[in-house]
């Protein structure tokens, strides 16, 4: 049986309300899909037995199946490489990051998917460490979801993975074949992130619509992909406790075809050959 869109909007307000990802009436037609998804999930015969059962409250395996499959998780290693040329060319090697004794940089990756994202920078600055011995380096990698924080944590990709954006020299300084012990259910072998890329990097669940107050400040934050879903009132609120948690001086580094443009005055824009930028501005 199907849903009116009443039914749907019900289960629309609540992804909204919670994660602030906005599904218009025209993409109704990717919440059914997944509400039968959550539906087979949950053993109940339709989507109609899962609205009944979602009327005094959504808690539970519902909540969070629902929370969890209304996210894109879509990324991939170095994703937009000219972005990462810029971080290393520009960002590590700008007056802010250099001295004598540098403290470890702090850098936060705040919707780092399956974590390709981090890896990437992870990867890209530990070449830049090997030349520069003194500097160092910590991570957070933050997402909503527990799912796909998990395969993050583990480091283990398949090989379509790998092929998505890795280049053959990171693959082989950074990652091994992943052995029988590490290997579990159904899953055909992958390819496991070494431990010694993953150190310095903390795994952490971070809903951005709700509070971080407590987090200490960063030199360079990685916010890409993940502020489309949200209404433009939802993305000042961010962007400011984004800002509020940024060194002066530091950086936000937003996605490719993403901009802060009528959203902040925080930031200075920095422009590069095919995106942007963006600089703390001393004193915001
Ligand atoms: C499209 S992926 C982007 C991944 C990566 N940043 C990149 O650009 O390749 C968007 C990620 O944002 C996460 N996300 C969506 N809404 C969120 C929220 N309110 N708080 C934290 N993470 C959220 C999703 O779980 C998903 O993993």
């Amino acid at each position: 049986m199907a849903l009116s869109d009443s039914q749907l909007k019900f289960f629309a307000d609540f992804i909204e309300a919670k994660l602030g990802i906005i599904y218009v009436k025209d993409n109704y037609y990717q919440l059914i899909k997944r509400l039968e998804d959550i539906a087979t999930q949950m053993n109940f015969s339709n989507v109609e037995e899962l609205w009944q059962k979602a009327q005094p409250g959504i808690f539970g395996q519902m909540r969070m199946l629902l929370l969890d499959l209304a996210t894109n998780n879509e990324t991939s290693f170095f994703r937009d490489p000219s972005i990462f040329k810029f971080i290393d060319e520009k960002i590590l090697g700008s007056a802010e990051f250099s001295g004598d004794n540098p403290p470890p940089l702090r850098i936060w990756t705040c919707a780092t998917s399956t974590g390709q994202e981090v890896y990437s920078l992870a990867m890209l600055l530990n070449v830049w460490q090997r030349l520069n011995p003194k500097r160092s380096f910590t991570y957070l990698a933050t997402d909503f979801s527990e799912r796909v924080l998990d395969q993050a944590k583990a480091g283990r990709y398949s090989q379509l993975e790998v092929q998505r954006g890795l280049p053959a020299t990171m693959l082989v300084r950074h990652f091994h074949n992943e052995s029988k012990g590490e290997a579990s259910g159904s899953h055909s072998p992958g390819w496991m992130v070494n431990e010694e890329l993953k150190k310095n990097i903390t795994f952490k669940q971070q809903n951005l619509v709700e509070d971080f107050s407590a987090l200490k400040p960063f030199d360079l934050v990685l916010c890409r992909n993940v502020l489309i879903y949200q209404n433009v009132e939802n993305k000042i609120k961010i962007i400011q406790k984004i800002a509020d948690k940024i060194v002066p001086n530091g950086f936000l580094v937003m996605g490719a075809a993403e901009s802060l443009t009528g959203l902040s005055d925080a930031f200075e824009l920095r422009q590069f050959e095919r995106g942007a930028m963006y600089q703390k501005k001393p004193g915001k």
